[in-house]
């Protein structure tokens, strides 16, 4: 199906793919983008199970927030990108595990993490990671996303339920002072969760990591700091990080 200009490997040659019936072009265009994707040629020889693996990689590089000994939670883990990435550098050992992911998809193990197979919104599945993870988590990373049924308004309300539930559960559980990153979507509709955070976190703010494509939606909302505690008044007690501006 596809064909090298120039031969196999060879570098800065773009691949394309041939046009075939029964192949929609939006399909072909998809293909070609993930091909010449160079994460995606990076995460293959580097053995990492996912692109969105170095989104994480490039927040933690530029916010800080993983460190070794932390314990992590990773909400919407599959195939296990992040987690490979979380349990590096926490230095979790395979042993005892200092990271826990969760998805209904199967994945295969990754060392340093435990994984739970379930549904993140199912009851009793919030209480069940936290007796896996043995305590309260210092990070609540969650990169869950809805399958996308291609009407946008309702993928933006799905994905906004998820990082909601994903904000409720890191207000729950978080240790004082941890961080909580998850996937958003521009396009307002979350308001209310950027509120509830700036009054539980010291900072929160929108990143978006090179790794994460330009011409996407998506954006990560980053919330350090974590109060301890619920804090249910209202007025603004954030304090942003220098040079990153809040969206
Ligand atoms: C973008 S992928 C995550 C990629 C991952 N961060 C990586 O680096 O490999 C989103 C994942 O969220 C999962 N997901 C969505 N809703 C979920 C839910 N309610 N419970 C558990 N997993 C969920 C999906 O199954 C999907 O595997």
């Amino acid at each position: 199906m596809t064909k090298k200009d120039g031969g196999i490997g060879a570098r800065g040659l773009k691949t394309r793919v041939k046009k075939k019936r029964g192949l929609k072009s939006s399909s072909r265009r998809w293909l070609e983008r993930h091909l010449n994707d160079p994460y995606v040629r990076r995460a293959s020889q580097e053995g990492m199970r996912s692109r969105a693996a170095y989104k994480l990689a490039e927040i933690d590089d530029r916010h800080h927030i993983l460190a070794p000994g932390m314990k992590v939670i990773d909400l919407g883990a599959a195939p296990g990108g992040w987690c490979q990435v979380a349990a590096r550098r926490v230095k979790s050992d395979p042993e005892r595990p200092s990271v826990v992911g969760i998805d209904y998809l199967e994945m295969d193990p990754v060392p340093g993490a435990a994984i739970l197979q379930a549904d993140f919104l199912d009851e009793g599945v919030p209480e069940r990671l936290i007796e896996m993870l043995g305590g309260r988590p210092d990070v609540v990373l969650s990169d869950m996303a809805a399958p996308t049924t291609g009407h946008r308004r309702t993928d933006h309300l799905r994905t906004m339920h998820l990082v909601e539930a994903a904000g409720d559960f890191a207000i729950a559980v978080l240790k004082p002072g941890g961080h909580f990153l998850a996937k958003a979507f521009q396009g307002g509709a979350e308001n209310e969760l950027l509120a509830r955070l700036k009054r539980n976190f010291r900072s929160v703010h929108h990143v978006k990591p090179p790794a994460s494509r330009a011409e996407s939606v998506e954006l990560y909302l980053l919330a350090k700091g974590f109060r301890g505690g619920e804090e249910e008044h209202t007025g603004s007690t954030h304090a942003q990080e220098a040079g990153e501006p809040e969206r």
